[in-house]
């Protein structure tokens, strides 16, 4: 194990049931080539999990961090890695559904996101399946309520960082948040492969059907990492620390 209570050798499933998926592999790295949107800014992780995206905010500099989950384990995790991580940092943990967790939480500068939206009614793989990845048939069942509180939790000029899964209606997202005054572009995809138990549990509900790629005998779904600015005005300008893409 490492300092951060991270087993680095074969096993580490056991060890950390919450792991950082592929998903918020994307976020990290869109991050760590714009640091400017975590540095110095109020940032909020909803549904944090393992805590990854929070703490990567944190040592990007954010100026202050709150993270949600539904799902009391996986704050418990989060808040021992982010105090170790950053132990006089200013971190808020709520523990909730979706926005209803935020009571007394202003607008923030950024939010990150890497929600359920796996288009399936159920999932067996893994104890945490049906919090962590599954989105009901359409993929959609926590995606809309994000996109729904999204636009009044953002800061004028604020960003959101979030992942979806394209088969489960990329361009319905992105014409949801112009319409709620958020422009919002694909800025970076991926193929995520699905083992045997997601292709089984794989709803048929299938917006974009180009989102759903077989290769050579395998199946990936295409994931887009979103990014969205709310054009409120009053948005910041000229910090000279924001570097976007
Ligand atoms: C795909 S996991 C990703 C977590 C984290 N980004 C990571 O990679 O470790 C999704 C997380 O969202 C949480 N979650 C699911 N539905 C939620 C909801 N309605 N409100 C808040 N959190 C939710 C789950 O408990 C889980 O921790």
């Amino acid at each position: 194990m490492d300092d951060l209570g991270v087993a680095t050798r074969t096993g580490a499933a056991e060890v950390q049931p919450f792991w950082p998926s592929e998903y918020s592999g994307l976020i990290v790295g869109y991050l760590m080539r714009h640091p400017g949107l975590a540095d110095g800014r109020r940032v909020l992780d909803l549904g944090t999990g393992s805590g990854i995206l929070a703490g990567t905010a944190l040592q990007l500099g954010a100026a202050e961090v709150a993270a949600t989950d539904l799902d009391p384990a996986a704050l418990h995790v989060a808040e021992d890695r982010l105090a170790r991580i950053a132990p006089a940092a200013h971190v808020r943990l709520h523990q909730g559904a979706m926005w209803e967790a935020l009571t007394g939480e202003a607008r923030f500068d950024l939010v990150l996101a890497n929600l359920p939206n796996f288009p399936a009614e159920q999932l067996q793989a893994g104890a945490r399946g049906a919090f962590w990845s599954v989105g009901g048939a359409d993929g959609r069942k926590v995606l809309d309520p994000f996109l729904a509180g999204l636009p009044g939790r953002l800061r004028a000029g604020g960003r959101a960082l979030f992942t979806q899964n394209r088969c489960v209606g990329l361009r319905m997202t992105l014409e949801r948040l112009a319409a709620a005054g958020c422009a919002a572009r694909v800025a970076e995809t991926a193929l995520v492969p699905l083992g045997p138990d997601k292709i089984a549990a794989l709803s048929r509900v299938n917006h974009e059907p180009e989102g759903v790629i077989e290769m050579a005998g395998f199946v990936f779904l295409e994931v887009a990492l979103i990014v969205a600015e709310s054009d409120g005005p009053g948005r910041r300008s000229g910090s000279g620390r924001e570097t976007t893409g």
